[in-house]
């Protein structure tokens, strides 16, 4: 029998769980408390002191987040004396916050601007005393004069990827969240996943900016700029417009994208029904001629940077196929300048996608070429606000043929285990002559982060596994390689939930946002006529036309590419263990500067 406690709350009593925070009891009970380093089931926060509340008898204010309930408590949440205290500590965060939120990308999303406004911001005078060093430009951009050393960065990347990219140093005023010896971003072995930027809580964490670069191109009359959006961004990008997480948006996003000037709009899922195909027939090959097993998935770049650097015994096994965005790049350029006779240098293919990772991919020497510009999700969301193109209330417009039109399994692509289920869908399918007529594997859908299939094809077993998070395929590689499994084909998604969990998706993205998105994605496949990706009437003409055989030499040169250990990375590591050996602890929660008096109950 669940244990409770009865407390009162603001003077109205409640019997609760026992064993819960302040924190957790007033969110069920939607009681607003500010927090801006808390983060639920990830981090139990302590640092920032906002969540600050009286507790009847205690000596000093309380931080809600790691104080547990007590049978008897009384709490007032919201009296002058906390809201003053509150405003102390919150002008103290501010005052070592550079404040620029007419031009921060971080726009109305900004957690810092929630609490402000819950606590009467405009009546603060705050002295600035931070310190401008500037902006790190890379991938995942990083400016030191936002911070507000929360340290939700440092937990999201030792628990999600599993890297543990940041550490926290120093003390008081001069403490700074960063990686070690103050590295760039791109001299430490990060995977570029963004998961630390969909959580820091200000603007201090942000994905590079190519709005710019896309916007010169577009007014460039030399120039032809098509754009290709993926899977999981369709149920997404309303979501800044005050649409539903998990709403299907295609045909408004072909209209926005058409209003800002693109010139053609494909859909990546028509590059996730190419990557099937020769995907499947690749796996099938290895299976029949005894090629390197278990073969991984190779689409996202997050898991391929995290194979290049940390395990690359498993560059093998990853499959050859380039991603669904690098095939669409590498075909759309190909195919324009032999069927359509337009050269390559005039095509700019931009793609909008849910993930920091695929900015890395665009660049990869292997891949160059295939992707000029990649917007996430939220570059896309501000371009269109920019030019106040407001997505919901858009008509409905087609994609381009032939590269726009795709079928249930490439939708799929955007959520854990997709890749897997569409692959399976053709695998059977053609293994099995046509005769199988199981179309949902429903076994590797969820959001366990490791799972496990079979599927008995006419007596020929497949074992599949697929994971999500990288600190999950971390567990999988290892009983891989001690035999504990034994497996035909793996999946791998570094985000949560996969891509509709993207680094590059609107913020807030919690699990149950998530979760909409999912439903999204297999609501559209359910609706789509076609299911399979090798049924898809344009990816059949676009071979009959142009690639030739499916898994043939043209499709091979076109569609394949190739891994290699990266080793200026793995000589860092090296150093890089010895920098994060030197890493202090994170200090024990206290008051913003490690000390309780901050929150002392005023006389
Ligand atoms: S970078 Fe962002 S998440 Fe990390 S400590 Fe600073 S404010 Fe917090
Ligand atoms: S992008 Fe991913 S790997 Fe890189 S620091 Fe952030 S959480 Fe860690
Ligand atoms: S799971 Fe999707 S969004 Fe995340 S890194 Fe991989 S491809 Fe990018
Ligand atoms: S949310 Fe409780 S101390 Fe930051």
């Amino acid at each position: 029998m669940t244990e409770t406690v009865t407390i009162k709350i603001d003077g109205k009593e409640y019997t609760v769980e026992s064993g819960q925070t302040i924190l957790e009891v007033c969110k069920k009970l939607d009681i607003y408390v500010p927090t801006l380093c808390f983060m639920e089931k990830m981090s139990e926060g302590g640092h920032c002191g906002l969540c600050i509340v009286d507790v009847k008898g205690a000596r000093t204010f309380q931080r809600a987040c790691i104080t547990k309930v007590r049978d008897g408590m009384e709490i007032e949440t919201n009296t002058p004396a906390v809201r003053d205290v509150r405003k102390t500590v919150f002008e103290m965060i501010l005052a070592d916050h550079k404040i620029e939120c007419p031009v921060c990308k971080r726009d109305e999303t900004c957690e810092i601007r929630k609490v402000a406004k819950h606590l009467g911001f405009p009546e603060f005078e705050v002295e600035p005393i931070y310190t401008d060093e500037g902006v790190d430009n890379s991938i995942i951009s990083r400016e030191p004069a936002k911070c507000i050393k929360c340290q939700r960065c440092v937990n999201t990347c030792e628990l999600i990827p599993g890297i543990g990219i940041y550490g926290f140093f120093g003390k008081g005023h001069d403490a700074t969240v960063e990686p070690p010896k103050s590295l760039s971003m791109s001299e430490t072995p990060c995977i570029v996943c963004g998961q630390c930027v969909v959580r820091c809580p200000t603007g201090a964490l942000t994905e590079r900016d190519d709005t710019e670069k896309v916007l010169e191109a577009l007014y460039d009359p030399e120039k032809l700029v098509f754009a290709s959006f993926a899977p999981s961004v369709r149920v997404a990008i309303g979501e800044p417009f005050g649409m539903e997480p998990g709403e299907v948006v295609v045909g408004k996003l072909v209209s926005a994208l058409r209003r800002l000037g693109f010139d053609r709009v494909y859909d990546v899922n028509f590059g996730a029904d190419l990557t099937i195909v020769e995907e499947a027939n690749e796996l099938i090959s290895r299976i029949k001629n005894g090629g390197v097993l278990p073969m991984a998935t190779s689409c996202c770049p997050g898991w391929v940077n995290f194979v290049e650097k940390f395990h690359p015994e498993f560059i093998p096994n990853l499959s050859s196929c380039k991603s669904p965005q690098a095939m669409l790049g590498a075909l759309v350029k190909s195919y324009m300048k032999e069927i359509e006779g337009i050269s390559e240098e005039k095509i700019i293919h931009v793609t909008i996608m849910p993930c920091t990772a695929k900015k890395y991919e665009a660049l990869r020497p292997e891949l160059s070429g295939d992707t000029d510009y990649v917007l996430t999700t939220r570059e896309l969301a501000r371009l269109l606000k920019r030019f106040d193109i407001d997505l919901s209330k858009l008509p409905e417009d087609e994609a381009d043929k032939p590269f726009g039109e795709y079928t249930g399994a490439a939708t799929i692509f955007g959520v854990t285990g997709g890749v897997m289920e569409a692959a399976l869908r053709t695998a059977v399918d053609w293994l099995s002559g046509g005769t199988f007529d199981k179309l949902e594997f429903t076994a590797v859908r969820g959001m366990e982060d490791l799972k496990f299939a079979e599927v008995d094809v006419n007596g020929t077993i497949i074992r599949v596994a697929v994971a999500h998070t990288l600190s999950a395929a971390e567990k999988l590689l290892h009983m891989i390689k001690n035999g504990e499994v034994e497996i035909h084909f793996f999946e791998v998604m570094a985000c949560p939930g996969g891509c509709v969990g993207g680094g590059g998706q609107p913020i807030p993205s919690t699990t149950e946002m998530i979760k909409r998105r999912s439903e999204g994605l297999y609501s559209d496949d359910e609706k789509r006529v076609l299911r399979k990706s090798h049924e898809n009437p344009y990816i059949k003409a676009v071979y009959e036309k142009y690639l030739g055989a499916i898994g043939g030499e043209k499709a091979h040169h076109i569609l394949h590419t190739t891994y290699r250990v990266v080793y200026d990375i793995l000589c860092k590591l090296e150093k890089w263990d010895n920098l994060l050996g030197n890493t202090p602890q994170i200090p024990t929660p206290g008051g913003k500067n490690g000390t309780t008096e901050d929150f002392t109950r005023p006389s």
